[in-house]
């Protein structure tokens, strides 16, 4: 469909390109951006313009599951320098806190530039007249800019899932002037939390010298890349759950008797304890792991009690630090069971592979206690799929107050994980909570989330994003 009024545009397409198998399929792409953006893209029957997952390998545009999927290819130097490279060693851990050193290299800056690019085209050619061309992540910080050059016709949003740091990270890109114009093409840029958007607001102040009034930057036109001078605008919308859907599933008869089952397989624990994450440093599962070994150590739990599943979805894995972080885990989850479990009663149950939708319900439903440790992360819906899933009220949550969830699922036990004190004293009470405590504090984060859902994080959006352009007609 040349000529889309909605585009979305992400690294990712919302389906990955699986060869697995005997006949290539097609399924659902990790992480938190597509499950947040795939429901609001099925809603609005628009383009979505990203990579297929698969390195040098050309598909044709094609519908899927109410979506109009082009897919942009990438080259399998360009997977190592702008996918693997750039955006998930530079970027990435840069922009969570430096949890390991970010790597800089001119080639994979090349290579960034150069793909990003490649998108910007890709979306200038499928967007309409006038159209709203959504760009999300990290991946894709240049896009905005590039499209606005290309198509200053069309309204442009961007989107970042992942925390924005403080200048004082920041600045240690060698590249971080031309990143911060990129994404200053946008007219709305989002982030999770208040504080992502004011280091924003803040670099754009101190590097560039822009003038900013309240959430407003006044970008002044660039002859050289062929952008007028325009407002562009950076504020919170923290990303949500389809509260619905995930209602939906937690009803289903089917999944709700999968979650006794599991409970029974799991050898019936008095409480089942639930870790969910991409294999990633930024998760803390170290951190969980650590608290959770010493209470087994010191007796304020055991194996006759609980059990803890730790579900460590794969991911970049072709990347030293995953492997690094794969490693640890691994080790701490053997040191664990080899010390605590017993035949039948085992310590750790950890899966390092991903489960299809209706399991991952049914896990949560058979959880009683959900660890979310993250050392820093964007959002974390995690957390509020399990709040979203206890249909009974019941359950208790342990949230890093490092995860942007933290800002509405305030009846959490708030941990910072790197307090192993602290954390093993939350799951403790976690463990210990009575009833009428679960029910309290589920009641009132459920309430939240029935309302603050994905469709209303896109609403408000795409709302903002279109009063600033009638607002940008009006002044022309
Ligand atoms: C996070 C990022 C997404 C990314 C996802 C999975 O949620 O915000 O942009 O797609 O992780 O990571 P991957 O590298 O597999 O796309």
């Amino acid at each position: 469909a040349a000529g889309a009024d909605f585009v979305v545009v992400a690294n990712r397409l919302p389906v990955d390109r699986d060869t697995s198998g005997d006949e290539p399929t097609w399924r659902t792409s990790p992480g938190g951006l597509v499950t947040g953006v795939a429901p609001v893209m099925r809603s609005r029957e628009g383009a979505w313009i990203g990579w297929a997952g698969i390195a040098d390998e050309e598909f044709e545009p094609f519908d899927l599951d109410s979506m109009h999927l082009v897919p942009v290819r990438l080259s399998s130097e360009e997977v190592v320098r702008y996918y693997e490279g750039f955006s998930n060693a530079t970027l990435w851990p840069l922009f969570h806190d430096v949890i390991v050193p970010p790597e800089f290299h001119r080639t994979w800056w090349e290579a960034y530039q150069r793909v990003n690019e490649r998108f910007a085209r890709t979306a200038a050619q499928t967007a309409a007249a006038g159209a709203t061309v959504w760009v999300h992540d990290y991946q894709l910080l240049l896009v905005p800019e590039m499209l606005r050059a290309l198509r200053p016709d069309v309204s442009i949003g961007f989107f970042n899932h992942i925390p924005f740091p403080p200048w004082e990270i920041f600045s240690q890109l060698p590249w971080r002037r031309e990143i911060l114009a990129g994404a200053l093409g946008a007219d709305l840029i989002g982030f999770q939390r208040p504080a992502d958007a004011a280091n924003f607001r803040r670099a754009a102040r101190i590097d560039r010298g822009w003038s900013t009034a309240g959430m407003d930057i006044r970008v002044p036109a660039d002859p050289e890349r062929g952008t007028a001078a325009h407002v562009s605008r950076a504020a919170a919308f923290p990303i949500s759950i389809d509260a619905e859907e995930l209602d939906a599933y937690s009803h289903d008869p089917q999944i709700i008797e999968r979650a006794a089952q599991i409970r029974r397989d799991l050898g019936d624990p008095a409480v089942v304890i639930l870790g969910v994450d991409r294999m990633d440093y930024t998760k803390g599962i170290r951190h969980r792991l650590k608290a959770y070994g010493e209470l087994l150590d010191s007796g304020a739990l055991s194996t006759d009690d609980v059990t803890l599943v730790q579900i460590a979805t794969p991911s970049r894995e072709r990347l030293d630090q995953y492997q690094q972080i794969r490693t640890e885990v691994e080790l701490a989850v053997g040191r664990i069971n080899g010390e605590h479990s017993g035949l039948g009663k085992q310590a750790v149950h950890y899966f390092h592979h991903s489960f299809p939708r209706a399991e991952m319900t049914a896990f949560y439903l058979a959880a009683d206690v959900m660890l979310v440790t993250a050392l820093r992360d964007g959002m974390n819906l995690v957390a509020k799929e399990y709040v979203a899933c206890r249909t009974g009220d019941d359950g208790a949550l342990v949230l890093s107050e490092f995860a942007g969830a933290a800002d509405q699922l305030t009846q959490a036990l708030m941990v910072n994980p790197h307090d192993i004190a602290g954390l093993k004293r939350a799951i403790r009470r976690a463990v210990e909570m009575p009833k009428a405590a679960q029910h309290r504090r589920m009641q009132a984060m459920r309430r939240r989330l029935a309302k603050e859902n994905v469709q209303a994080w896109s609403q408000a959006f795409l709302d903002e994003l279109e009063e600033l352009d009638e607002d940008k007609g009006g002044q022309a």
